[in-house]
């Protein structure tokens, strides 16, 4: 990126300044600043504050200007959870959990996760990579500027690096940033079951062969477990994350999703950078949360999904201390969804979580489950400049409005990279080089 930007006309600009994880009652501050405006130089921000004041500042004059006509505005959702590569949807399994087919008895039957490892296999790279394209261009329409993508329908040397392959080359070919983590050990490959050593064997495939492949190559920053019922013990966990982490891998886990296992305690254990899902979590694992660095991400999109009723224990978990971040999870068997304002219209109405936790919990708190929290999350002099646009007057209507796309432009590192067009008007209607702020609304979609 190059040049500079000016972004004026910002009702409710939510900073969300004061860096580092929030917990507690410092979850809800947004650092709400009103009739805002942003300066942008290469990509980073460079001003913060009151629009006539951010207008003064040296180079405000020769900056681009984009009036987003008396919208919210605030950082890029960072999307710390996600599936991103896979071939295909599992909507025929979705009508039979709808009949009532529980999503452990379908796995159990040879579809689920190895469904879509089946159907990954088969796929060609650039099928692969046009549906991921396609997703990602809908991250960015619903407001995300940053994707955490896992490997993991692969199971097998060469589909697990071509996933990783591919994240790290679709990382250079589009706007949003990438960070892969490599989940070979998702659950154990159909041809290695049925063998009283089947996940011996596997897991020592993943440790000997896959992982220094992945480090070779430099594939991915993290390493993550599904720690469950019908895929890998705690055991095996935490010798897979220890050899991970001994090749400099970060660890990271699903945790206590379909069952209790244990699994966030080795989270917090080996300082792992989040544990994920949480539905089954008891006292302990809550107050052990509540003390360490490890995020405590939810992902309430899979329980609606699965239309299952017993969703993670936000409310004990912010009053426990623990670093809450949400994220979409998204995936084709638990989570089929994109959109992270969904995801806080579920956080407030099933966790009970407040609209302003839920924006920390989508931001700076997801950003520092990636160990980006220096450089994305917040809207700060120095940071990335990376903002999500919404067509509301109160920054509590995006979680209000749900099932609706209300985002109306995203910014990546400067760049608009996605906006709402109008009928037939390009974006170009909405820029002008003229002075003065305006918050204004100029147009009501409602
Ligand atoms: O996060 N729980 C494990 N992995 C995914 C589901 C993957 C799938 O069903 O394809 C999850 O829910
Ligand atoms: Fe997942």
């Amino acid at each position: 990126m190059s040049g500079s930007l000016l972004i004026t006309g910002i009702s409710q600009l939510l900073t969300l300044r004061g860096s580092g994880p929030r917990r507690g009652n410092s979850l809800s501050n947004l650092g709400i600043q009103k009739d805002g405006a942003v300066l942008v130089r290469e990509g980073v921000i460079v001003a913060v504050g009151p629009c006539a004041e951010v207008e003064r500042h040296a180079g405000a004059k020769r900056a681009e200007k984009v009036d987003v006509g008396g919208r919210v505005a605030l950082p890029g959702f960072v999307d710390s959870h996600t599936h991103l590569i896979h071939a295909a949807s599992r909507a025929e399994e979705y009508e039979l959990k709808i009949q009532g087919a529980s999503y452990e008895e379908i796995a159990r039957k040879g579809g689920g996760i190895l469904n879509s490892v089946k159907k990954l296999r088969a796929a060609t790279e650039e099928q692969l990579k046009r549906r991921a394209r396609a997703a990602l261009e809908q991250f960015a329409a619903y407001g995300t500027t940053t994707v955490e993508a896992k490997s993991g329908y692969g199971l097998e040397v060469t589909s697990e690096l071509k996933i990783l392959r591919l994240q790290k080359e679709l990382n250079t070919e589009q706007p949003l940033e990438i960070v892969s983590t490599f989940l070979g050990a998702h659950v154990v490959p159909a041809e290695y079951r049925g063998k009283a050593d089947g996940a011996e064997k596997y897991i020592e495939l993943l440790m000997e062969q896959m992982l220094p492949e992945v480090m070779n190559d430099g594939l991915a920053e993290f390493c993550d477990v599904f720690c469950d019922r019908g895929a890998f013990t705690r055991e095996q966990s935490k010798r897979i994350l220890s050899e991970a982490q001994s090749h400099g891998l970060t660890p990271r886990l699903h945790a206590e999703q379909l069952s209790r296992t244990g699994a966030t305690a080795l989270a917090v254990e080996l300082g792992a950078a989040s544990c994920d899902h949480l539905e089954q979590v008891n006292a302990a694992d809550i107050r052990a949360l509540g003390k360490s660095k490890t995020v405590a991400t939810l992902l309430p999109g899979c329980d609606f999904h699965l239309g299952l009723e017993k969703y993670a224990p936000a409310r004990k978990l912010i009053e426990a201390g623990a670093i809450v971040a949400l994220a979409t999870d998204y995936n084709p068997g638990t989570s089929p969804t994109v959109s992270m304002p969904m995801i806080l219209s579920l956080a407030c109405s099933q966790l009970r979580m407040t609209p302003g936790e839920a924006i920390c919990a989508a931001t700076i708190n997801a950003a520092y489950a990636l160990r980006r929290d220096q450089r994305i999350g917040s809207i700060e002099n120095g940071k990335q400049a990376d903002l999500a646009v919404f067509d509301v007057e109160d920054y509590r209507e995006i979680p209000y409005y749900f099932g609706m796309n209300l985002c109306w432009m995203t910014i990546k590192s400067g760049e608009i990279v996605w906006m709402r067009e109008y009928g037939n008007k390009s974006r170009k209607t909405k820029r002008h080089t003229g002075d003065g702020c305006t918050t204004k609304r100029d147009r009501i979609q409602r």
